[in-house]
């Protein structure tokens, strides 16, 4: 008996091993990117891994942010059928890494040298327990306004650096009839330009409430002015903004039906999508008062333990795919993001392109980074969505300035 079923398992054995020699398995990437612009930079990620013979099964979960691709793998998780590989942020990465859910990619990055070349604040998120569990693909950052260069040429024509000069612009575009402030009424939406009004108040203050979860600052002045600012933004928005997609406001500064967007570095990706020229027809800026200071979030690919070895052999060839410095810089020009490599140059990118690089490693260097709130970088899944609820409700009026730093730092003590 003994001798048969060893004979049978050799044979399944061999046979596993001559498909997967023959042909890797297809991956399936579950993502969130399903605007104009990502689905463009996606497509660089499909040739790509064509190229190197991997077939691609797209699971696309339409959410900017991605939250709702959380829920959904979670959902596919506990149906015992996780996706190949998936997008994903930060601390959710941590997350399913501590529930031993990830494959463990050490050897390709040992031997492509990924230590080398990742930067220390994304390699935090990239390894868990000493081991590589995600490829990181690109640095996105979320302080940055998008202005509309004619809008911004008959307002005065001069970008705002200052807070005080950021409000007499979106005073001049109102007086010209264009919708001052292109938002999308999310949750998502409403916490990134958050991320920008805290930083906005300065390093040491977005330190304290958004990376130390300091009760004190979370519920402080400061985070009252915090709050008054964003009631002054809201003042800027149409009527209609609830619950619009960022990429249609986005479309509205492209068409200049509004002014301008504050949103992270993946809104380029629908100018260039629509044939946008930085410098020409957009403007980027850091969100004033943010000049110097960075807040960054980076997706990664992160692959689910999988026991088929054509399946594992995929998910090698998608994470050496993503790594490759041709790759980022092809990938990233498109994305509207930064590479994930320090090696990678910046020749081929455009000059809103150039400034985030050169912004990111100054930051870098002077202790001026910061992980993402809005985008898991900075905290939890738990935190991240307390901070969104008590956002979303002040953004909508439910609160004053003073009750949401209150029901901030609750929130937020409470989600720990
Ligand atoms: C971010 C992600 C970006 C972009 C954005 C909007 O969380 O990092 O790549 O896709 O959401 O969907």
């Amino acid at each position: 008996m003994r001798g048969f079923y060893g004979k049978a398992l050799t044979a399944a054995a061999a046979l596993v091993l001559s498909t997967s020699l023959v042909k890797a398995a297809d991956v399936e990437v579950l993502h969130w990117w399903t605007s104009g612009g990502e689905a463009a930079a996606l497509n660089v990620l499909k040739d790509n891994l064509a190229g190197a013979g991997t077939g691609w099964l797209d699971m696309p979960v339409a959410g900017g942010g991605g939250e709702a691709a959380m829920t959904t793998l979670r959902a596919r998780v506990t149906a015992g059928n996780p996706p190949t590989a998936v997008q994903m942020l930060g601390f959710d990465i941590q997350d399913w890494a501590k529930e031993g859910a990830l494959a463990d990619l050490t050897a390709t990055a040992t031997a492509e040298g990924w230590d080398k070349v990742v930067p220390t604040a994304l390699q935090a998120f990239s390894t868990y327990d000493g081991k590589w569990v995600a490829a990181p693909v690109n640095v996105h950052s979320t302080n940055w306004i998008w202005i509309n260069k004619a809008a911004l040429d008959a307002a005065g024509g001069k970008a705002p650096e200052t807070w005080e000069e950021l409000v007499a612009m979106l005073d001049a575009m109102k007086a010209n009839g264009i919708t001052p402030l292109a938002h999308g009424g999310q949750a998502w939406q409403d916490a990134t330009v958050f991320d920008a009004v805290v930083l906005s108040l300065g390093a040491d203050f977005y330190k304290a409430a958004m990376i130390d979860l300091d009760p004190a600052a979370l519920g402080g002045e400061t985070m009252v002015e915090a709050f008054n600012r964003m009631a002054t933004l809201r003042s800027y928005v149409d009527d209609n903004f609830s619950g619009r997609d960022w990429n249609l406001a986005s479309a509205m500064v492209i068409n200049g039906e509004a002014g301008m967007q504050m949103m992270g570095d993946w809104a380029k990706g629908e100018f260039l999508k629509a044939g946008k020229v930085p410098g020409t027809d957009f403007v980027c800026i850091r969100f004033p008062g943010t000049q110097g200071m960075v807040t960054f979030n980076s997706d990664q690919f992160a692959m689910f333990n999988q026991t088929d070895p054509a399946m594992q052999e995929a998910q090698v060839a998608m994470a050496k795919a993503i790594m490759d410095p041709v790759f980022q810089s092809a990938f990233n020009v498109v994305k509207g993001s930064v590479p994930a490599r320090t090696d990678v140059p910046d020749t081929d990118f455009d000059d809103c392109g150039k400034k985030g690089m050169k912004d990111l490693a100054e930051a870098n260097t002077n202790g001026m980074l910061f992980g993402s709130m809005a985008h898991g970088h900075a905290a939890p899944a738990a935190v991240k969505n307390a901070l969104y609820d008590v956002v979303t409700a002040h953004f909508n009026g439910e609160y004053d300035a003073a009750t949401a730093a209150t029901e901030l730092a609750a929130a937020v003590e409470a989600a720990k």
